[in-house]
């Protein structure tokens, strides 16, 4: 394959390798970020960049023949998943033995396919899960900067209670209220002023046009417009994308190599390359850079890599659950897929909750009341490297989520009870089930601060080798974790480039 050099290579356009491209460029380091998924930005034929929820294809996802949506069944039925095309589209679902995880690919990762619910974590519980980061810097300094980069909004409490894409949410409010639970407002970086705009005429329609995990054609501002367009803007960054990291090795000076393959949209590997650099930002995400330090240290490539690199993940305690309403109490066929409220728990010490009010934007009175509910789980995961198969896999059993399950169903039954309502059990595939405890939106861990790294993502045993993203926070962090990642990552770009990256330009 052809070499090359740059001064950085950051892998990955999610949140912390956003905030850390967007630093070195600043500090005028050329930087080159190294993306698997697509650039969305080009409409296809129907004149949309990205596709639905309710009619999906192959945009929708990463390389699969079926889609995969979280809610795979109504009444039992198959109605919801479509045969597709394998493509470069843009959710992936990963799957190991016993637990399954959502992310996103594409310039902007997570941000392109998330709910953009932007929750800065209660402080107690930050301190609690990061002891050794100084959570006065992160509350007064870095958690605010993120917010005001990720350009956060907050709903117009006076629209909320009036429109009718909100009725779900408000419904929720009320049978949580009969149960003695309280709700809170949940800030998102969905531009609500655009959505107000949709909701009057005035504007395309994307959260009311059921939008979100395959993509949003309108209103959010994820990564692509805030963070990565700045890095663009300095000058000093680029973006190839399609290009997959594989491997990484050190040279005898110090400088690392990474093989990459560039792949097309169907998947073919159409070039190989080997990109060297000095300073190497791992940020593919909790999955993706695991991975790519277990194969580094078990292929012997980076030997020196400890013991903890692949340990510490957890799902953030993620169960999704749905409700039953009675047919006096409709949620509404008209529901926002940006959530706007979240039932707020965490303080219950025998079973912390915080759970989103979700959408279940079918276009038609279901009677479903949808959550994605975060729980403490304290159980956690290992990531191991397969030779077999080259990759990292994930020890995680099902019953490690009894926990989750546990203390998502004591709020839920709080709620029925108080309201005579039951499960549903029909919407998460053939078999009876009401609470699912097998996948994740919210993968954290895996080169934990602290213990895989220094306190500051600095891989332990390796100069000039960082982790940046969700990898960092070990297994939970209590709320909706972007704002987490980005604040972190924040803060320690700026001591890395001042300490590191400085000293050696
Ligand atoms: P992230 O996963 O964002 O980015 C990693 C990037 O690296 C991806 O673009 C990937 O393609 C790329 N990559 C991986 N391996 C690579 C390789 N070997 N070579 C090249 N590129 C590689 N959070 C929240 O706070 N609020 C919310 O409302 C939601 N909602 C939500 C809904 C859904 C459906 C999902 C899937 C997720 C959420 N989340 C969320 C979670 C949130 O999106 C997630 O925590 C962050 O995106 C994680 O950010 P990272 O920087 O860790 O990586």
């Amino acid at each position: 394959g052809s070499g090359s050099f740059v001064p950085a290579v950051v892998i990955g356009t999610g949140y912390g390798a956003a905030v850390s491209a967007l630093r070195l460029g600043e500090a005028g380091i050329p930087t080159l970020m190294l993306e698997m998924g697509q650039l969305w930005n080009q409409p296809a034929d129907d004149g949309k960049v990205f596709c639905g929820m309710l009619r999906p294809d192959r945009r929708s996802s990463w390389f699969k023949s079926r889609t995969e949506a979280p809610l795979g069944s109504f009444l039992w039925l198959d109605v919801i998943n479509r045969d597709i095309d394998p493509y470069a589209g843009v959710l992936d679902k990963v799957h190991f033995d016993q637990m399954s995880v959502y992310v996103g690919r594409g310039v902007g990762g997570g941000s392109l396919v998330n709910g953009g619910m932007a929750v800065v974590p209660k402080r107690s519980y930050f301190e609690e899960v990061l002891p050794r980061v100084d959570a006065a810097e992160m509350y007064d300094r870095y958690f605010p900067r993120a917010n005001s980069m990720l350009k956060v909004n907050h709903i117009d409490k006076g629209w909320f209670e009036e429109t009718e894409w909100y009725k779900y949410a408000r419904v929720s409010r009320e049978q949580a209220g009969k149960a003695g639970l309280s709700t809170t407002f949940v800030p998102n970086v969905y531009d609500f002023g655009h959505m107000r705009r949709e909701a009057a005429g005035e504007a395309p329609e994307s959260a009311l046009a059921g939008e979100v995990i395959y993509g949003n054609n309108h209103g959010k501002q994820s990564l692509d417009k805030t963070y990565l367009a700045a890095a663009l803007g300095t000058g000093k960054v680029t973006i190839e994308t399609l290009h997959q990291v594989k491997a990484i090795h050190q040279q005898p000076d110090g400088s690392y190599v990474l093989s990459v393959d560039r792949i097309d949209t169907d998947g073919t590997t159409v070039a190989h390359k080997e990109i060297a650099c000095r300073h190497l930002f791992l940020g593919a995400g909790s999955l993706g850079s695991t991975e790519l330090l277990v194969r580094a240290r078990d292929t012997g490539a980076l030997p020196d890599l400890n013991a903890e690199v692949g340990a510490g993940w957890g799902p953030n305690g993620n169960i999704m659950t749905g409700r039953a309403n009675h047919v006096w109490s409709p949620t509404g066929a008209h529901q926002s897929s940006i959530p706007a409220l979240g039932i707020d728990d965490w303080d219950n010490p025998a079973a912390p909750v915080f759970a989103e009010i979700a959408p279940m934007p079918a276009g038609l009175e279901t009677w479903v009341s949808l959550y994605l509910a975060i729980t403490k789980n304290p159980e956690r995961g290992t990531f191991v490297y397969d030779k077999a198969t080259d990759r990292a896999v994930l020890r995680w059993t099902r019953d490690q989520n009894t926990p989750a399950v546990d203390a998502a169903k004591s709020l839920f039954d709080r709620i029925n009870k108080a309201n005579s309502t039951t499960y549903r059990y029909d919407l998460f595939g053939p078999q009876l089930k009401n609470l699912s405890d097998d996948f994740s939106y919210h993968p954290l861990g895996g080169c934990v601060l602290g213990r895989a790294t220094d306190v500051y993502g600095r891989v332990a045993g390796y100069r000039n080798l960082y982790v940046t993203d969700g990898a960092l926070i070990p297994g939970s962090i209590g709320v909706n974790p972007f704002v987490t990642i980005t604040a972190l990552a924040e803060r320690n770009i700026e001591r890395i480039i001042a300490e590191d990256v400085k000293a050696a330009s």
